[in-house]
């Protein structure tokens, strides 16, 4: 199953409910989930690393909605996280801290003392600062704090420059070189704990080879580790493992699975991984309806399709120029299709979801917007006082809310004017 819908005869379906009824009853725009995918995914990923022992720590800032943590956790994932506020959340789904690896390369002082007490997996740590930062809190606790080094391998991911992380001039992880001195560092403190070894060197990655080569690079620095006499419990690959959402060949998945099995098989150092995209992109998508159509006024303009959703709502085609599927979700036969271009309301002209997609389309028709799940809802924001979509949760023919629809009022909670203005 490459998306979470499907049409029968001219009707866009997710499980066993149709995409109309489901605008009808909870107004657009709208984020749908479906169970059936994301619990897919996530088996079919067990099943290619089969028998090797791992962890997967899902990316919670692919989608953060408890609703899909707790489908999560339920299905035995841990969860990588980048913020007080995402362990907030795992730990409000009913995560398990044990199963919670801690990325990221600003954790403050309150986040890693949260972290500490709560007893999590491993710390990510990628700066030797950061290190000295954790040792201090871990003494002030009197606990030790499990500690991977997230290297950055200076590896090309082959992917947008924004969601490149593995090379030498991202921010992230420590150069190679320096990883060993840090972990005598670890070593050297009676508050630290060498657990594992880290990286994570991009996003919505497509073919297995650059991180496979980080994963030799990993097992290259393990061995000079262990020469030294530092022992390792896991490896974490981080994610970034990607899917198809235009016309690209899916990510060969049983062959990096394969490559991981073949070198860690005869080792006994587990395996984490922190897929986000790979098992939440395709088992959303989101759903809008047209407000007006404003055809091209003469041979040289553009079709502009206009749609409740913007933006604001999903800001993946502004900010990284990707690639969603769009598609009526009730066909027309009887109207000949055009090239649209699909804008939101928003008063940019970076506002669209998507440009010259050839569609047959009327005032008033539903669209939906493919492999929303991944970085969809989680990147929304209210810019242009946009109340931000609901979320719900299709599992066969039973739908829930999983998330509100926002109000304006939800909007100005937090707002007050200055004593001198009332
Ligand atoms: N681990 C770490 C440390 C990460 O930084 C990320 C993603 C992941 C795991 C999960 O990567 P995934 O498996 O989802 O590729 N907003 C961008 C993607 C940003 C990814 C950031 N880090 C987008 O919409 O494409």
């Amino acid at each position: 199953m490459q998306h979470a819908f499907e049409r029968r005869d001219d009707t866009l379906w997710i499980e066993q409910l149709s995409l109309p009824a489901l605008a009808e009853r909870f107004g657009t725009p709208l984020y749908v989930y479906s169970q059936a995918h994301l619990t897919q995914q996530f088996q079919a990923l067990t099943d290619a690393l089969k028998p090797q022992p791992h962890l997967i720590c899902y990316a919670v800032k692919a989608n953060s909605s408890l609703g899909v943590l707790r489908l999560f956790a339920d299905l035995g994932s841990g969860f990588d996280i980048v913020s007080g506020g995402e362990l907030e959340r795992v730990i409000g789904a009913g995560g398990d801290p044990e199963k919670v690896v801690f990325s990221g390369v600003g954790k403050s002082a309150a986040e890693i003392d949260f972290a500490l007490k709560l007893g999590i997996h491993c710390f990510n740590v990628e700066s030797e600062a950061e290190l000295d930062r954790l040792s201090e809190r871990a003494g002030r606790l009197q606990v030790r704090a499990p500690v991977s080094v997230r290297v950055n391998p200076n590896i090309d991911a082959q992917t947008h420059p924004y969601i490149s992380t593995g090379l030498r001039h991202n921010k992230f992880g420590v150069a190679q070189v320096h990883a060993l001195n840090l972990y005598r560092q670890i070593e050297n403190s009676p508050w630290l704990e060498a657990r594992g070894l880290d990286c994570h060197i991009g996003s919505l990655i497509m073919t297995p080879g650059p991180l496979i080569e980080a994963l030799d690079n990993l097992l290259g620095l393990a061995e000079s580790l262990a020469a030294d006499g530092i022992e390792l419990d896991h490896l974490d690959l981080g994610g970034g493992f990607g899917v198809p959402y235009h016309d690209e060949a899916p990510f060969e998945l049983q062959q990096y699975a394969d490559a991981i099995k073949d070198r860690l098989g005869n080792s006994n150092l587990k395996l984490v991984l922190e897929p986000g995209r790979f098992l939440v992109a395709n088992g959303g998508v989101l759903l809008t309806r047209v407000e007006y159509l404003k055809p091209a006024p003469d041979a040289d303009g553009r079709n502009f399709a206009v749609v409740d959703a913007a933006m604001n709502d999903l800001i993946r085609p502004t900010l990284y120029q990707a690639w969603h599927g769009i598609e009526p979700v009730v066909q027309h036969a009887d109207i000949a299709p055009l090239a649209w271009d699909i804008v939101g309301p928003v008063c940019e002209s970076g506002d669209f979801l998507g440009h010259d997609r050839q569609l047959a389309l009327a005032p008033d028709d539903l669209l939906v917007v493919a492999s929303a799940g991944a970085y969809g809802f989680v990147q929304s924001s209210n810019y242009n006082s946009r109340n931000r979509a609901a979320e719900v949760l299709v599992n066969g023919d039973q739908v829930s809310i999983i998330r509100q629809r926002e109000t304006i009022s939800d909007q100005l909670a937090l707002e007050q004017l200055a004593p001198w203005q009332r």
